[in-house]
């Protein structure tokens, strides 16, 4: 007698399509999905023959190899697939060395040091002049992170700094982030180089489509279990005009909210997204999903011990407990504050003025780079682009993680704690 067909078990169908599932997810980055061309992982054979002069000049500088291709995709084995994985990644708590703790609140060491420290705007924004990162003491650096939990961002012009020293102070100020799969010089040390993101991964910034990519308000990181604290953004080549950042502080816009309003939310939770995305394992045929988490709503930074509101318009998904009207109507509102009012940002021109002159040939010649050092929770931030702005636009970013999210009931604002009118 001949066997017979035995259909399989809706288990064994199950178990050949999860195998299934699983073999296709390793063909290649989920997260690129939407890429313009195929993804490379590992060294970028094409894009390191392209680096703006300036970057060349200082990782020749500093012996930074690229040899083996540039930027770094992490080989495809090592990337997770599924949304799970990637929520596994760094999901416990990581000892948070809070520095601003034990620094003089009148940061005698940093300001003393310094030409000259200029505040760019009531509430945001200072610049430290005559001061290179790579000499700071840890006195420095730990006053440093407090002015920039107070300041946001703080602006370091005419810098020369290695990657590698990059690090090295992202080290101290916390877990160094870092991304599963984002382009990289090294682990640690992320890539913002606008010709390469729109080239190489379709972001398809024109002047027609100027808000995507890093256009759009966010904050990042805030998926994970501990989220950004300092991010170190610097440029080593920078375009003659254009590609302007600006920053909002949450502080401020927590501080917009009427009292009643602002008992209404603290003590609530919301849920953030990843930028990237990864498989669904239970259903993997819906398409990729980002990791989610929750986190309070309102936070209490462990520097300052002030209030602020943890949302930004790409990465908040919704606020526990509330209908989806609410929620919409709600975040939208919060959004738009954080978005819209204007003394409580600040735009940095990282170019000097003079680059975009008519008169004098004053572009970049020579690595001479520009760090902006921020707080990310506590803002929201943005790019302009234009047309102009994308070439040449190069920078490393390192960020560290911070405490794990936390509101304290008995925490202030930073109006309250300043003494200044709440009106
Ligand atoms: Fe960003």
């Amino acid at each position: 007698m001949s066997p017979t067909a035995v259909d399989p078990t809706p288990n064994q169908i199950e178990a050949e399509f999860q195998s299934t599932i699983e073999k296709l997810a390793k063909l290649k980055p989920i997260g690129h999905s939407r890429a313009k061309h195929e993804v490379i992982t590992g060294g970028d054979p094409d894009w390191k023959d392209k680096l703006p002069p300036t970057t060349k000049e200082r990782y020749e500088k500093y012996n930074v190899d690229i040899s083996k291709g540039y930027p770094v995709i992490p080989p495809n084995d090592k990337i997770p697939k599924f949304v799970d994985e990637a929520f596994e990644i760094r999901n416990k708590e990581y000892p948070f060395v809070n520095r601003a703790k034990n620094a003089d609140p009148e940061k005698k060491a940093l300001f003393g040091a310094a030409k000259d420290v200029i505040h760019l705007s009531p509430y945001i924004g200072t610049e430290i002049v005559g001061l290179q990162l790579s000499d700071l003491t840890d006195q420095q650096k730990d006053e440093l992170a407090l002015l920039i939990a107070e300041r946001i961002v703080v602006f370091f012009k005419d810098q020369d700094l290695s990657p590698q020293k990059q690090l090295e102070l992202g080290h101290y100020w916390g877990q160094v982030e870092v991304h599963p799969q984002a382009a990289r010089l090294q682990d640690g040390i992320s890539i913002i180089w606008q010709d390469y993101q729109s080239e190489r991964w379709g972001i398809g910034l024109s002047f027609k489509n100027s808000k995507k990519g890093n256009s759009q308000w966010h904050s990042d990181l805030v998926h994970e279990f501990q989220t950004a604290g300092i991010t170190h953004l610097h440029l080593d080549s920078i375009p003659n005009i254009g590609g302007e950042t600006t920053w909002a502080s949450t502080y401020g816009a927590y501080d917009k909210l009427s009292p009643a309003f602002q008992k209404f939310l603290d003590g609530k939770t919301a849920i953030y997204k990843s930028a990237h995305q990864y498989l669904d394992r239970a259903n993997p045929l819906k398409g990729p999903k980002h990791v989610e988490r929750e986190h309070p709503l309102v936070r209490t930074n462990p520097a300052t011990g002030w209030k602020y509101l943890f949302v930004n318009r790409s990465m908040t998904v919704r606020i526990v407990g509330l209908e989806p009207a609410e929620n919409d109507l709600i975040l939208n509102y919060l959004f738009n504050i954080i978005e819209t009012n204007r003394d409580i940002q600040y735009t940095f021109q990282w170019q000097s003025k003079e680059a975009g002159s008519i008169k004098n040939d004053n572009k970049q010649k020579h690595y001479s780079g520009v760090s902006a050092i921020w707080y990310n929770s506590v803002s929201n931030h943005s790019v302009i682009h234009t047309n102009e702005s994308l070439s040449n636009r190069h920078g490393t970013r390192v960020t560290s993680l911070a405490e794990v999210p936390f509101f304290d009931p008995n925490s202030k604002s930073q109006r309250e704690a300043l003494g200044l009118p709440l009106n």
